[in-house]
């Protein structure tokens, strides 16, 4: 018998889900970050052009996935491709876990400077570098964020998808984008901002390597909460009635614009303070501090204490999207209750994720995990590794390739036909087969092959291009 699942409420609402599963520590967090690693402008341009040209066909496949099968990745893929595909479902429920593991630690990190901000000393103090690597190191407060935290998003996930899901997206984002537009006004007025700018805008290519390029792919990716079939169970969600193009289309937009404006304000706060762009995760959490300081003590307290409470919802939305995928697929393919399915994955994540916590200098054996490739990583480092900078093109090149060869385009096109009548014959829909039969497999391809090489080898075959 069909089990009853959970729909959107209207068009606006899978939008408002997947925007917010898209829109988060990825786009403020890790996206700076990963610009300030790799070169600066040259790498926004990169990053731009893989999320637009080949991440936004990849999330149309997704979401026709979805709603064509009502099904989690796993089931999504067998019912389309049968079970041996049904395994690469699997393998993107198992991604979800461990990516949801050490997001939550960090998102936990946002929690807590929040509360310190707003209540604590952290404003005022002398080296905000040094206030972080301590910070992160503190075993009991990251404990109790994080934990916090998952609770939190296990209480979102149990009220289901409509309620839960939709509801604060739609108030909480408009007002994250208006205070970052407001901040952004700020700093570039700032001394030295203007050498910020200059790094985040004017590309210099000669200092592009293949890391750029593969990096660029794997924050496209991340940040659109695409290859591990995020997408796919928001997908399973909407109606039929929904134009998947332009859903995609807003959703990929809405993303890179605030990731955009994310390297807007951090880049020019990061040269007015004269920190090193390559500073690495702790870039946001150490750029940020120095402006709310200088706003004065009560006002720097609400601004900054709004910002890292504003961060942490975005995060909600998406640690919630990352935990709906394995409740979907236990509840799916199991008759286990949707409360008791949600307790045990967020019980089993929080496990997870304890390493990745205490590897931030805490306990010397998390914190120096691993060697490989002329690195040494902590052990979220090698999670980030696997399950995200792998994982997820690795994902993406194989839904394309599923897609394309197995499902077929012309099927994808019927679902995708349903909510958008003029898709066929449309440019749309050749950008789209083009771009699932072979701009994708080549490139995505490629670039796995790439990536996995340069991480474990340290081998870099585009270096110099
Ligand atoms: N896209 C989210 C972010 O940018 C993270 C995420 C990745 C969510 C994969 C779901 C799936 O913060």
């Amino acid at each position: 018998m069909e089990k009853q699942r959970g729909t959107f409420s209207n068009r606006l609402g899978f939008i408002a889900a997947a925007a917010g599963s898209a829109v988060g520590l990825g786009n403020i967090w890790k996206f700076p970050y990963e610009v300030g690693e790799n070169g600066g402008a040259a790498f926004l341009v990169i990053y731009l052009f893989f999320a637009f040209v080949i991440c936004m066909p990849i999330m149309v496949g997704e979401i026709a996935m979805g709603r064509n099968t009502r099904s989690n990745p796993y089931g999504a893929f067998r019912k389309l491709g049968g079970k041996k595909w049904g395994i690469v479902g699997f393998i993107g429920v198992l991604s979800g876990i461990f990516i949801l593991s050490f997001y939550n630690v960090v998102a936990g990190w946002a929690f807590g400077y929040f509360l310190q901000i707003t209540f604590g000393d952290l404003l005022g103090q002398s080296d905000y570098s040094a206030y972080f690597g301590d910070y992160v190191a503190h075993v009991s407060d990251n404990l109790l964020y994080s934990l916090a935290f998952m609770v939190l998003t296990a209480l979102i996930v149990i009220a289901g998808v409509k309620k839960g899901i939709e509801r604060w997206t739609k108030i909480l984002m408009p007002l994250l984008i208006a205070l970052i537009v407001g901040l952004i006004i700020y700093a570039i007025t700032l001394p030295n901002a203007s050498a910020g700018l200059e790094f985040y805008l004017v590309p210099d290519f000669n200092n592009v390597t293949g890391k750029t390029y593969y990096m660029a792919l794997s924050q496209a990716f991340f940040s659109l909460s695409l290859g591990m079939g995020a997408i796919i169970t928001y997908g399973s969600y909407i109606s039929k009635s929904d134009n998947i193009i332009t859903s995609a289309a807003l959703v990929t937009t809405a993303d890179a614009l605030i990731a955009f404006m994310a390297g807007l304000l951090i880049f020019p706060l990061v040269f007015f303070q004269g920190i090193e762009p390559t500073e690495g995760p702790g870039l946001v959490f150490v750029s940020l501090p120095g402006i709310f300081e200088a706003m004065g003590p009560i006002l720097g307290k609400i601004v900054g204490g709004g910002f890292f409470l504003l961060l942490c919802f975005a995060a909600l939305t998406s640690t919630v999207s990352l935990l709906e995928v394995p409740t979907a697929f236990v509840t799916d393919e199991t008759n286990y209750s949707r409360k008791k399915t949600v307790m045990g994955l967020a019980a089993l994540v929080f496990i997870l994720g304890l390493p990745s916590m205490l590897g931030q200098g805490a306990v010397g054996m998390f914190t120096e995990f691993m060697t490989y490739g002329g690195e040494t990583k902590s052990f979220m480092g090698v999670v980030i590794d696997i399950f995200s900078d792998i994982g997820l093109p690795l994902g993406g090149f194989l839904i394309s390739i599923f897609v394309a060869y197995r499902w077929r385009t012309h099927r994808a096109a019927d679902e995708i036909e349903q909510g958008h009548k003029h898709f066929r014959g449309s440019w749309g829909e050749k950008f789209f087969n083009v771009v699932i039969s072979y701009i994708s497999p080549i490139v995505v391809g490629v670039m796995v092959i790439i990536i996995f090489l340069n991480k474990f080898t340290g081998l870099d075959i585009l270096g110099g291009l």
